[in-house]
């Protein structure tokens, strides 16, 4: 496990943009692993800029998204289809037939994830896995007491984070209270992780992951098995890390 500590919100995006332009360049067909939520907004910002400036080319880049809610079409602004559309694929020269979100409208869910997972392996895994954390620690949406094995499933959503995603929706009652997500088992087999994490409302779970005990009540705490993970943190985020990194 490796811990970057950045002074600002901006340093942790272009840290984040830094090794997901790295993977690309060393393998043009890279399969990335990609995940939504406020925090990777700016780091896929900055991905948008490379590939402008002629840096970055995603024509044969893959992607794999982390989950999908249950029951919202990709053209629900809410959906993480489009939110993946509108903050990268759109303004990049990926082909949209090699990005892959979680169906959340699928008639039979336990057969679509079963697919997810063999596309995955069929595409030869996933070379870098990008991670927010929940302020719970949760990851994708592996929620506190989802065990290291699971795999993409159907899984509740906790009174927690549909309280903290309630800020994307008009009202509390509009968060969907299911999701589809990749599972634990299926995040760790990523050849490698990279987690952002900003604001003094995640440094106590940041500290949790990082230095506390390996619990499925931390499901981040489970990145401490993997080989090649590293945090890229903002400042506030680690400002409970007891350690010096
Ligand atoms: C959602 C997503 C997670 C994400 C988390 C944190 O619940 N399923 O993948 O990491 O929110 O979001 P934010 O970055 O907005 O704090």
């Amino acid at each position: 496990m490796e811990i970057i500590i950045l002074n600002s919100a901006e340093e942790m995006s272009k840290k984040g943009a830094e090794i997901v332009a790295a993977a690309v360049k060393r393998n043009p067909k890279a399969v990335l692993g990609l995940a939504t939520g406020g925090t990777p907004v700016k780091m896929y910002a900055e991905l948008i800029k490379l590939y402008k400036n002629g840096v970055l080319d995603f024509k044969k880049a893959r992607t794999f998204n982390l989950d999908e809610y249950v029951g919202l079409p990709g053209t629900h602004d809410q959906s993480y289809r489009y939110f993946m559309n509108e903050n990268l694929f759109n303004h990049i020269n990926i082909n949209k037939k090699n990005t892959n979100v979680p169906d959340g409208l699928a008639k039979d869910i336990e057969k679509s994830c079963a697919a997810y997972e063999a596309k995955i392996n069929a595409w030869g895994g996933i070379d870098l896995q990008v991670l927010g954390i929940g302020s719970n620690g949760h990851i994708a949406f592996n929620e506190p007491l989802s065990g290291i094995m699971t795999r993409t499933r159907k899984v509740a959503i906790s009174q927690r984070t549909i309280t903290d995603n309630a800020r994307f929706f008009k009202s509390m009652n509009e968060v969907p209270k299911t999701a589809v997500t990749m599972g634990i088992g299926t995040i760790l087999k990523a050849k490698k992780i990279i987690l952002l994490a900003s604001g003094s409302n995640k440094a106590d779970v940041i500290a949790a992951a990082v230095e506390g005990p390996i619990t499925h009540l931390i499901p981040a705490s489970f990145l401490q098995f993997h080989p090649d993970t590293v945090f890229v943190l903002e400042k506030e985020a680690a400002s409970k890390l007891k350690g010096k990194y």
